[in-house]
């Protein structure tokens, strides 16, 4: 362990008396904007079960894939009708239009998979994507709206292969619950209605406006019961044709026209861009964990997901401090175990914006992204926590292999929706899926909205020096995500302990780190884990969650030229785990999801 830190309690007087050498350095960094905004705080009591359990981000979706799953279907068939219901009653954050991860357990066989439905950069498609004529990257929002951003979705190719090798009930029958709902129509819930009165988007679309809006512009009221018959008969045709049906034909031909015929920021996705669309299956990326007594394996995605490693790298940079022996106090975490979760936050920040991206592209240092989460190189890279908050890290060297790509700005990423869900069989996964920004590129095509995922690409390709950024745009590639489904695992007997998740952009990292510490470190439910406030650092400002922490520890954490700043942080994390009886499951009281089962 270091020797570099302070006793717990000297902790803030020697940051005070550090801050004036401090205080001429600044943080480039702003406050991230929230992937989808607040919609209120629900107590959720958290929901046991016996057998088998399905926990998804809207009721109606959660109840889709119980019925599924009292049918006799499996986790994956539960998970395409939870998906397409999705899609429907929180368009706002996933859907057909977008694309996936998914991580599998096959519990007869011990055996977990990962699924790639990342959506992909058309081939016409250049580094200079984001790139406004005179060389400066283009506004945040000048990206996302129109069709300039639309990736290849890979949503449904993804669910298809993963049903083809682990569904139970025939795909059509798992399109029946959204098809139901689309043509009888459902409710506007609060949350979605709250969405469109605050988006200045959406309605600039006239086929948006028409289903979203009344005649006179305005939102629909929560209650109004809205009808998607034209969705309802591409779930039809889907459940029928396959992925076939959205990638070629005249629904392809419908998303390329609506995306190359935007009539001020176009894009370059061809018919050829999603009649070649291929999504992958990926070895999933799992790491050791301790907390003695007990050891822990946690599998999630690998690039191009930057989620798994950097809370990997988080949780291990923690091991080496005195964090592990820090209880809650009073119900939450303190400022010394805040200060290291920061500065554990920071480095690994640093490491995700120098070497992750989509790994058909770029290598990974040393030649494998588990040098990332290489015991030695952690507990090098540990030793830079000490007791003075650092502004901003420096990416390491892991693999021992200095690296030629430019560090990645930081830039605003999204949202998304989690789906979690263990069957009667032992099968259990866990899955994020996104349309990227809320309601995407706000671009609606046959009652589905198109995402904007090439916005989690770099705006900006090259450094000042010309060196390239890795997660640059480049033809046929993944932008990288922070989604972050994960299992845990009891390292010693294999059983499944956890299925979790969460949306929220780039902060999917920190909710879902917080998940995974408050319920193995902290023995909390999942329930109590996801109540607890969020906090985290992109590498930057400590940002914690708006009105949820005491004022001395925002005040301990609050020095000069380290900024704290209290933002609203909308989770949306759904989790199920193991007890002596069968199951817990835990929703965000942030966000609308309920977890059911029996
Ligand atoms: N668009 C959110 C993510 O993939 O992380």
């Amino acid at each position: 362990m270091p020797v570099r830190f302070l006793a717990a309690a000297g902790l803030t007087t020697f940051l005070t008396a550090c801050a004036a050498s401090l205080a001429a350095q600044v943080e480039p960094q702003t406050a991230p904007l929230q992937p989808e905004e607040a919609s209120g705080y629900t107590e959720k009591p958290g929901w046991a079960t016996r057998h088998f359990a399905v926990a998804a981000a809207h009721p109606l979706a959660t109840d889709a894939g119980y019925k599924i799953l009292k049918a006799g279907g499996s986790a994956i068939d539960a998970a395409i009708a939870v998906q397409m219901v999705l899609g429907l009653v929180e368009p706002q954050s996933s859907g057909i239009g977008g694309g996936s991860f998914l991580l599998h357990h096959d519990g007869q066989r011990n055996m977990t998979e990962a699924f790639d439905g990342r959506e992909t950069a058309p081939a016409a498609a250049n580094e200079n994507l984001f790139l406004n004529p005179d060389g400066k990257p283009v506004g945040f929002y000048e990206g996302v709206v129109g069709g300039r951003a639309v990736g290849v979705p890979g949503t449904v190719q993804m669910l298809e292969d993963a049903h083809r090798q682990h569904g139970k009930l025939p795909w059509a029958q798992l399109f029946a619950p959204a098809i139901a709902l689309a043509e009888q129509g459902f409710k506007v819930s609060e949350r979605l209605h709250s969405l469109l009165v605050s988006d200045v988007y959406l309605k600039k679309d006239p086929v948006a406006a028409a289903y979203f809006y009344d005649a006179a512009g305005l939102p629909w009221p929560v209650g109004h019961l809205l009808k998607n018959p034209e969705l309802a008969s591409v779930f039809k045709r889907i459940a029928r044709g396959g992925s076939k049906a959205l990638m070629t034909g005249d629904i392809a031909q419908a998303i390329v026209d609506k995306v190359r015929q935007h009539p001020s920021n176009p894009g370059q996705l061809a018919l050829a861009d999603l009649a070649d669309y291929q999504a992958k299956k990926r070895e999933p990326l799992c790491h050791d964990y301790r907390v003695a007594p007990r050891d822990y394996r946690i599998c999630g995605m690998p690039p191009p997901s930057s989620g798994a490693i950097t809370i990997g790298q988080m949780l291990g940079l923690l091991t080496h401090t005195p964090a592990q022996a820090m209880p809650l106090m009073d119900g939450l975490p303190d400022a010394r175990w805040l200060h290291l979760y920061t500065e554990a936050s920071r480095l690994a920040f640093a490491d995700r914006d120098q070497y992750i991206a989509d790994p058909d592209f770029v290598q990974a240092p040393g030649g494998h992204w588990m040098s990332l989460l290489e015991p030695g190189y952690l507990a090098e890279r540990a030793r830079l926590i000490g007791p003075l908050r650092m502004t901003t890290a420096a990416a390491g060297t892991p693999g021992a292999v200095k690296t030629s790509y430019a560090p990645m700005p930081e830039q605003p990423e999204h949202g998304t929706s989690h789906i979690s869900i263990v069957d009667a069989d032992g099968n259990a996964l866990a899955m994020t899926s996104t349309i990227e920004n809320a309601f995407g590129s706000r671009q609606m095509v046959k009652g589905f909205l198109l995402n904007n995922e090439l916005t989690d690409f770099s705006f900006t390709p090259r450094d000042a020096q010309g060196r390239p950024v890795a997660n640059r745009v480049e033809p046929g590639k993944r932008p990288r995500s922070s989604m972050a489904p994960t299992l845990v695992f009891d390292k010693v007997n294999g059983e499944l302990m956890m299925s979790g998740g969460s949306p929220g952009g780039a902060l999917i990292i920190h909710y879902t780190a917080k998940l995974l510490y408050g319920t193995l470190n902290w023995e909390l439910d999942a329930q109590q884990a996801i109540n607890l406030p969020n906090f985290g650092s992109l590498n930057g400002m400590t940002l914690l969650e708006d009105q949820r922490f005491p004022a001395a520890t925002v005040q301990s954490l609050r020095q000069p030229g380290a900024q704290v700043r209290e933002v609203p942080m909308t989770s949306g994390l759904q989790a199920i785990q193991r007890t002596p009886s069968g199951w817990f499951g835990g929703a965000d009281p942030r966000r609308e999801g309920i977890v059911q089962g029996d």
